[in-house]
């Protein structure tokens, strides 16, 4: 059976593409500019390739880490999610109070049945090992990001109280959501790349405790009007468990001489650029000459999407597509040289464009086609893969009729 969740997100990553020439072409004043588009463009990457590859991945790992069988594909999930997304895509731009909470509410029950599930499927022996706690951790971030979320465009900041709620959303869903998500993953694949563990579960648990607790500051900081009293011990200990997951990560991909192909080099590059917002905050917050705060504020987290969460599925997407899509037991990380390189040079000129303000506009023009290039050249191996399923899949159900 073909895993569903990895076709939408194979079909979002192609969707992205469309998003991104978009960017570029309202930069070079080509086309006007459409309301809405920089949500759909972020978006498409977070909800569309991000969030469908974790339904897609998280409860297969979990089973195969458990010895049990993969578990069938709950289509109510995934009538849920996906209703939710498009009722979303057609909701945010046009600022529909209705949709939006419809689309918002379809989403947070999909999550909240994939955390049962997960639950579930890891035994109640299991619920404190492995990567497990990192999934339930991570999604429920997401369901606190879908909450602030929904409620950024329809005022329900002000009843919750939330001081800076954009801020808070893009918190719980990047630091919270995403960083443990990943660090779940990179958990779960560095067994099935190297044959090792990413590290010892001592350090794997001191990660999982740092991150999940620096995400609460990271998150309680904007909810509490940038309380700094919160937001910098959660900074320092999610940095800490950053790094110390990115030190396992190049140790294991170094000893077994993954660098020799694009993706270690992917995975690895991706963190920078969600180290490179953090080592910028404190010149923000300390009010720094010269650092135009609120414009690497609107500007920063396009390159945080398209750097690190983007730059990491362009790894990792094609190796789930090849293990459960194509049953590849062999299935490598993806990514190739050109991808490695349009990313990065993408992300660079986007935070170029925040300084140098004469020429914001052809460089943010120039940073879009970069990035259109490196999903491209990303889609097109994820693409090739998910054809090649489809049509043994077709021709299967031929030979049995
Ligand atoms: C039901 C789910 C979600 C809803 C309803 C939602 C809603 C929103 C809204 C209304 C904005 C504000 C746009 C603006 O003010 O320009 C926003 C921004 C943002 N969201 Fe979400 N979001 C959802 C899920 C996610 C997820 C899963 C992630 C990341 C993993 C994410 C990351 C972001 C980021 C990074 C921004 C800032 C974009 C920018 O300023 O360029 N969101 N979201």
């Amino acid at each position: 059976m073909l895993n569903p969740f990895l076709l939408m997100a194979a079909f979002y990553l192609i969707v992205a593409i469309v998003a991104a020439a978009d960017a570029a072409l309202t930069s070079f004043n080509l086309i006007p500019w459409f309301v809405g588009l920089p949500w759909l463009r972020v978006h498409f990457i977070t909800l569309g390739v991000l969030t469908e590859s974790a339904f897609a991945a998280l409860p297969a790992f979990v089973a195969g880490r458990r010895g049990v069988e993969t578990p069938a594909t709950r289509w109510d999930m995934w009538l849920l999610l996906n209703a939710g997304l498009v009722v979303l895509l057609a909701g945010i731009p046009s600022i529909s109070a209705a949709l939006i909470i419809t689309g918002g509410t379809l989403i947070f029950i999909a999550v909240t049945l994939l955390i049962l599930q997960l639950r579930s499927i890891g035994g109640e022996k299991n619920q404190g090992t492995g990567s497990l706690k990192f999934y339930v951790s991570g999604l429920s971030y997401l369901l606190l990001g879908i909450l602030i979320g929904t409620g950024l465009w329809v005022g329900w900041s002000e009843p919750l109280r939330i001081g800076i709620p954009k801020e808070a959303h893009i918190h719980a869903n990047s630091w919270g959501f995403a960083s443990l998500v990943f660090a779940g993953l990179l958990v779960d694949l560095l067994p099935a790349l190297t044959g090792k563990p990413l590290a010892s579960r001592r350090t794997i648990n001191a990660i999982f405790w740092a991150m999940t607790l620096g995400a609460l500051g990271l998150v309680l900081g904007p909810w509490l009007n940038g309380n700094l009293f919160v937001t910098v011990p959660g900074l320092a200990l999610h940095i800490g468990a950053t790094v110390a997951l990115l030190v396992s990560l190049v140790r294991s991909l170094r000893t077994h001489g993954l660098f020799a192909n694009a993706g270690a080099w992917h995975l690895t590059v991706s963190y920078l650029w969600i180290l490179l917002p953090v080592l910028v905050a404190p010149l923000i917050i300390l009010k720094v000459a010269n650092i135009p705060g609120a414009d690497i504020e609107a500007t920063a987290p396009q390159a945080l999407v398209y750097g690190w969460m983007g730059q990491f599925l362009y790894a990792v997407v094609p190796f789930l597509a090849a293990r459960w899509l194509l049953r590849d037991p062999e299935a490598r990380l993806g990514g190739n040289w050109l991808s490695l390189i349009a990313v990065n040079l993408g992300g660079i000129l986007i935070w170029a464009s925040i300084f140098l303000i004469d020429v914001r506009e052809p460089l943010h023009a120039i940073a879009y086609v970069m990035l259109g290039v490196s999903l491209v050249a990303a889609a097109w191996e994820t693409g090739v893969i998910t054809l090649t399923a489809l049509r043994r899949a077709e021709q299967r159900s031929l030979q049995a009729a």
